[in-house]
């Protein structure tokens, strides 16, 4: 494994990077031009892990998050779904899971019958989806990587690629550029990535409670008047996005496609 996103790791585990059987080839045709490729794309020097990096890596080994996303229904269930609608695709196949967090996706997967399924997480969140994985007898199946998805290194071709990889505001995160290096590190001509589209909707909202909070406010503090703050207050609440939850009722107008 090269590159230096990785903090620590678990004896017994993440050693085994790589050790695919190599036996990817089960009847899917690879084009040499799609092989050269590959080639292409593992011999490309990586992105250095910058301190960006590690504040991103190091907020995911937190317990808090995994609880946030696992705990969100919709989320998890919607992948959940997705990959047992996709069951008979992924039964036999090799997959790769970018960013397993918990490896809940992968479980998710080796239920559904993978043959093989790499998590690759780079975060120290690995070292507790690696003994999840080993809790749940799945050790023969899921392989824990701990490193950045262009650091690994995974010997076989795969079938499949789930990611969670959504942020706030669909591209938030920027993480869907590791899900394309997967995709041209590994994955075989015609193989299923999942998601593989999404649609971003948008609507004009109002929220008049937290306007009064934030700018209303400085028209009377203590019964003095500080409107003097009302320009700075209105640039910094609504200069910046923000994420909150909101009633329908905040919702003005129709949702649109905004980006697909
Ligand atoms: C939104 S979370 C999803 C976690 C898990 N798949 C789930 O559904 O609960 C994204 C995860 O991807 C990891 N991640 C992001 N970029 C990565 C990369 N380039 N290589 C490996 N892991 C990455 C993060 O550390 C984080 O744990």
């Amino acid at each position: 494994m090269a590159g230096g996103c990785v903090y620590s790791r678990e004896d017994g585990y993440g050693d085994d990077a790589g050790n695919g059987d190599g036996d990817g080839g089960d009847g899917v045709s690879t084009s040499s031009q799609w092989k050269e490729k590959q080639q292409e794309e593992r011999e490309k020097p990586t992105r250095p892990c910058t301190d960006f990096d590690m504040a991103y890596f190091n907020f995911y080994s937190h317990v808090g998050i995994h609880e946030e996303m696992i705990k969100d229904r919709i989320r998890t269930e919607s992948y959940r779904n997705a990959i047992f609608q996709h069951q008979n695709y992924i039964a036999g196949k090799v997959v790769v899971d970018v960013g397993c967090g918990t490896g809940i996706l992968s479980i998710f997967c080796a239920q559904a019958g993978a043959r093989r399924v790499y998590a690759v997480e780079a975060s120290d969140i690995a070292v507790q989806a690696n003994k999840i994985v080993k809790a749940n007898n799945l050790s023969d199946k899921v392989i824990v990587l701990h490193g950045r998805v262009e650091d690994v290194e995974i010997d076989e071709e795969v079938d499949v690629i789930v990611s969670e990889w959504m942020g706030y505001i669909l591209l938030y995160e920027s993480m869907l550029g590791s899900v394309i290096i997967a995709r041209d590190r590994w994955l075989k001509p015609g193989g299923l990535i999942l998601p593989s589209n999404a649609t971003l909707y948008m609507a004009l909202v109002t929220h008049p409670d937290r306007y009064s909070g934030s700018v209303d406010f400085w028209r009377n503090v203590y019964g003095i008047d500080m409107s003097a703050m009302l320009p700075l207050a209105k640039q910094s609440a609504f200069g910046e996005p923000s994420v909150e939850s909101i009633t329908a009722e905040n919702v003005l107008t129709l949702p649109q496609v905004g980006m697909e």
